[in-house]
């Protein structure tokens, strides 16, 4: 096992807002049942915000995981949050929460990888933590509030989203497990999509669309073609998780905790099969959330540290993947 300068995992914390849409709920909107959900998905509720705005999810993260790390916000460095649904183009997230929180003068910014933010943000926040002198506590935070874009007449994509956000606060740690494998493929941006806002400034006089190479988007809705994302999410999270741990010099079985993307059980349950290893080991609360893109992660995180499934000293890999298409591991212990 090859022993770096990694991360410590000082404290830890989720939120999401308290109004639930069960998928009795959905059935009321779209043609669809909580039986087909159940079965192909494994969702059963999620929580969606109620006026609330994303950066108010991810402060209450943040102020639980400072509490839980037993710092005050002042102590904070740099804040990273990892959003695809931001409040504002300017300021970022990272800025909002830092006013909210009252971490003033710490570095702040977003990073946007789609459901694979978390874990390109642990990287990031490793990598500045082991060559910055001047950082030496880090607040990473997903928040997300897809509810924003989606579309409540699709009832293939619908269904599948909620809101939520979560937080750790690292450190350095000399001598550590520490491993991490990311990556893109462009050539699938057309596969998950939301457009921003199109040009149409006063000077324009070409009407013509430019062809971007991406879908037809409904205003800026959220827009997947899921058969193509379900191929290669089930093939790119057991090979995430596999060149990390190589990397690591541990096996996947050494793990005591996979913490993957919540987007859809199958995919999970088949990335536990080409892994070879059982599902006891697959954190799965995707029934309680749904999918939270970037957030989905750290909250299972969070909720398996509550209730006892990870614990201090545990062999950790963190895996996402998403729009981009992107892709990510990142082994630790906690
Ligand atoms: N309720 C009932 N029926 C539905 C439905 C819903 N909510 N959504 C789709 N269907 C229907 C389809 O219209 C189709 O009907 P048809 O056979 O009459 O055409 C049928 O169910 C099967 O559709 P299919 O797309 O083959 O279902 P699936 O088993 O592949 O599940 C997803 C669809 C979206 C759940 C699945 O492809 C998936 O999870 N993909 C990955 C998406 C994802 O993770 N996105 C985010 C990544 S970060």
């Amino acid at each position: 096992m090859a022993k770096v300068t990694g991360i410590k995992v000082k404290g830890i914390g989720s939120y999401v807002p308290e109004a639930i849409a069960t998928n009795e709920d959905f059935a009321k909107i779209v043609d669809t049942s909580d039986e087909w959900i159940t079965q192909r998905t494994g969702i059963k509720t999620r929580h969606i915000t109620n006026g609330e705005p994303n950066y108010y999810l991810g402060a209450r993260a943040a102020e639980k995981a400072i509490a839980d790390a037993g710092i005050e916000p002042t102590d904070i460095d740099l804040i990273i949050v990892a959003t695809c649904t931001p409040d504002f183009y300017t300021p970022s997230e990272a800025c909002l929460i830092q006013r909210e929180i009252g971490a003033i003068g710490s570095m702040a910014m977003d990073i946007n990888c789609a459901c694979t933010g978390f874990d390109y943000g642990v990287d990031m926040a490793k990598r500045y933590l082991q060559s910055d002198d001047d950082v030496h506590t880090v607040l990473l935070i997903a928040a997300e509030e897809l509810s924003k874009f989606v579309d409540y007449t699709d009832r293939s994509s619908c269904i599948l989203f909620g809101d939520g956000a979560a937080a750790f606060v690292l450190q350095k740690q000399e001598n550590a497990l520490y491993a991490s494998y990311l990556g893109a493929d462009g050539n699938g941006a057309k596969f998950l999509a939301a457009r921003a806002l199109k040009s149409e400034n006063v000077f324009r006089t070409n009407k013509e669309e430019f062809d971007m190479d991406m879908p037809e988007l409904k205003d800026y809705f959220f827009t997947q073609d899921g058969k193509e994302v379900y191929k290669f999410a089930t093939k790119a999270l057991p090979n995430a998780v596999l060149k990390a741990c190589e990397k690591a010099g541990i096996s996947p079985e050494e793990l005591d905790a996979i913490v993957p993307h919540q987007a859809n059980v199958r995919i999970i349950e088949t990335a536990a099969k080409n892994l070879g290893v059982s599902m006891d080991k697959m954190v799965v609360y995707i029934d309680r959330y749904g999918n939270t893109s970037s957030a989905s992660i750290p909250m299972a995180f969070c909720d398996a540290v509550a209730e006892g499934r990870i614990k201090r000293g545990d062999k950790i890999c963190l895996v996402g993947f998403g729009g981009g298409l992107t892709y990510a591991a990142v082994v630790f212990e906690y």
